[in-house]
Order: structure tokens, then C-alpha cells, then sequence
């Protein structure tokens, strides 16, 4: 151990900017990164790989078999956003979207972890009243590789007259095992409290989850456990969101649910995620692409400036300078900058990259 020596780090970061506004709000992320660069002194090699509709439009597939080997090859991956109207009407194997699930497969992240954090800076801007989201802080942990995604038998075939489109819900005991330990591990950290949420009361697949969930909590006695069908935790997240620590459930109601915990912190702009279990994280908002507002400046690049903070902490162990860029960005955003999705009275609203600006300025 050396004392009072500054260890500097020195990572590789497979950065895959996307589709829409990806490539924009990746932009800021990678200038703060450079920042963080210049102000800690550690280096961070990059290199840019292509998924989704611009690897479609590239390499006719949207994960060629390069950017899963790039990623590999890496510490971490950095991604935007993936998807668009061009490639809606695409089979199934050639939507953008499928190449999202094949890197989350192909990297084993099974473990995503979306937190929402309402700033008190941004009360207003919830839709809902300030008393109720005010103070809100809890983490969703959503089951990334299994579940209705990627069971089978799935697909659509025909039925005499009709077709049928059919997907299914799996969960093996060890993908549902693996995953409440996250969330129990993660509550520890937090407040200690862990709310499943499942529809055990009519699903089998969640009645096993509920089963299996129950026996892992007699490893984490130290943890409260508490169980709740999804309807009733989508009303609750809407009605007391401030009963919630940590969530864990399944691939589809965590996207679910993460979309709606979304706006209790005023826009699907803010949310960051990380998406773990495997030998290395991947790191994207959990907004999508957004090709409406894309390449006009007006996109809100917290969300994956977040993301790039979850990265420092979670794959590199850079506690403090994740802290730095959270707490930047509570500082500009309490200095009244808002990007347009969080448009309020009396606010100064600024672009995509005024607003990294703003807050690499803040970093150093
Ligand atoms: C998300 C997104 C993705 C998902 C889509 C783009 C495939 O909605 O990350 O939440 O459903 O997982
Ligand atoms: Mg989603």
C-alpha cells in the first residue's frame, strides 16, 4: 500500500453511440469523461462499436458479431440508444431493439440496476404533487437476460384461419436466485428493504419467483422483505413512492415499472442504468432514442452523463469521481439550467451540449 499516492487508472470502454439522440447525449458523456480524464489524471481508452439500426444499415444485422467480440475485449461498454421508425417494420431478427437483447445475453447481464432519484431542484417538474415525489429514492432492480424476452417456445405461427403470436414466461430457479441476491445485496447498501414484485396470483413462473425469493431472504435476515403483486406496485409507485428502497423483478415489469419510476423524477431523461452479472457492465439511459427531438440539440443528456457515473463507481471502483459528476449535476441543475423535457417557470433552458458544458464546468 502506498500512502498519499495517487493511483491512477487505466480502463477500456467500448462506447456504442446508437441511433436517434444516442450519439448526442454519448457525445456529452465522453467530454465529461474527458474531464474526468484531465482533473484525476486516469486514462480511458475508447472505442466505438456499432449495434442497432446504424449496425443494421452498416453490416445488414443489428449486433454484428465484431461489437460483441469489442465489447468483450473491454472493461466496460457505453451505450445510447438504439431503435427508429426506419427499422419498425423489420422481422423480428432485424429490429434494432434485438440487438440490445443480444448484448445484454451475449455479456450475461443479467442484473440491471435503475435507479430513480427525485433532485429536490426538479419536484415541479414531476407531474405529480411535490409533497408525494419530493425525497424519492429507490432502485429497481429488473431481471435483464430471462423471462418473457427470451422464453420459449415464442413466435408467430398460423391456426387454421388465424394466427396465433405466442411468448412465454420462464424462470428457473437459478436465474431467480441470482437475481434476488442482487436485490438483497443492493438493499444493503441503501435502506434495507426489498420489494418483489410478481402476480403470483395468477402466474406460476411468479409464484416460484415469490418462492424463491423468500428462501434467499434467510441469507440477508438483516434485510426487510416484502412482496407485492405488479398492478398493486404500479398504483403504490404512483400513490407513496417514498415507501420504496430497492424493487426487484422480472424482465417485464421492470421495464415496466422503470418507465413509470421514470416520471416520478420529472422526465425519462434523468434515468441512468447499469446493467451487470457478467464479467464486465454495460451502461446506458433508460430512455430510448427519441428520433422526434434527434439531432436537434434539445435532447436531455443526464441520463447517460448518470450512466457514465454508475460506470466509474460499479465497473472501476471510482467512488469519489462518481460522486463528483452526481453531485455536478445537482449543482447545475439547482442553478436553474433545465434541458427542454424539463421546461418549468423561471427556469434557463439549454441544449444538449450546453448543458455538458455546464456540467463538466462543474467537475473542474
Ligand atoms: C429498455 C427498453 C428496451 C427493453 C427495448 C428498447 C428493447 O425499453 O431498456 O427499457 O424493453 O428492455
Ligand atoms: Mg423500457
Amino acid at each position: 500500500m502506498t500512502w498519499g499516492r495517487k493511483i491512477d487508472v487505466h480502463k477500456n470502454i467500448t462506447v456504442i453511440p446508437g441511433d436517434g439522440i444516442g450519439p448526442e447525449v454519448v457525445e456529452q458523456a465522453l467530454r465529461v469523461l474527458d474531464q474526468i480524464e484531465r482533473v484525476h489524471g486516469h486514462r480511458f481508452e475508447r472505442v466505438e462499436a456499432l449495434a442497432g439500426g446504424a449496425a443494421l444499415d452498416a453490416t445488414g444485422v443489428p449486433l454484428p458479431a465484431e461489437t460483441l467480440e469489442t465489447c468483450k475485449a473491454s472493461d466496460a461498454v457505453l451505450l445510447g440508444a438504439l431503435g427508429g421508425p426506419k427499422w419498425d417494420a423489420n422481422p423480428p431478427g432485424k429490429k434494432p431493439e434485438t440487438g440490445l437483447l443480444g448484448l445484454r445475453a451475449g455479456l450475461g447481464l443479467y442484473a440491471n440496476l435503475r435507479p430513480a432519484r427525485v433532485y429536490s431542484a426538479l419536484a415541479n417538474a414531476s407531474t405529480l404533487k411535490r409533497d408525494v415525489v419530493e425525497g424519492v429514492d429507490l432502485l429497481i432492480v429488473r431481471e435483464l437476460t430471462g423471462g418473457i424476452y427470451f422464453g420459449k417456445p415464442r413466435g408467430i405461427s398460423k391456426e387454421g384461419e388465424e394466427e396465433v403470436g405466442i411468448n412465454t414466461e420462464v424462470y428457473r430457479t437459478s436465474e431467480i436466485r441470482r437475481i434476488a441476491k442482487a436485490g438483497f445485496e443492493a438493499a444493503r447498501k441503501r435502506r434495507r428493504k426489498l420489494t418483489s414484485v410478481d402476480k403470483a396470483n395468477v402466474l406460476e413462473a411468479s409464484q416460484l419467483w415469490r418462492r424463491v425469493v423468500t428462501e434467499v431472504a434467510n441469507d440477508f435476515p438483516d434485510v426487510e422483505l416484502g412482496h407485492l403483486y405488479v398492478d398493486n406496485c404500479a398504483m403504490q409507485l404512483i400513490a407513496n413512492p417514498k415507501q420504496f428502497d430497492v424493487v426487484v423483478t422480472s424482465n417485464l415489469f421492470g421495464d415496466i415499472l422503470s418507465d413509470e419510476a421514470a416520471m416520478l423524477t420529472g422526465s425519462i431523461g434523468m434515468l441512468p442504468s447499469a446493467s451487470l452479472g457478467g464479467s464486465l457492465g454495460m451502461y446506458e439511459p433508460v430512455h430510448g432514442s427519441a428520433p422526434d427531438i434527434a439531432g436537434k440539440d434539445i435532447a436531455n443528456p443526464i441520463a447517460t452523463i448518470a450512466s457514465l457515473a454508475m460506470m466509474l463507481k460499479y465497473s472501476f471502483g471510482l467512488q469519489h469521481e462518481s460522486e463528483g459528476i452526481e453531485q455536478a449535476i445537482v449543482s447545475v441543475l439547482e442553478k436553474g439550467f433545465r434541458t427542454a423535457d424539463l421546461r418549468e417557470e423561471g427556469a434557463t433552458i439549454v441544449g444538449t451540449r450546453q448543458m455538458g458544458d455546464l456540467i463538466l464546468e462543474e467537475i473542474g
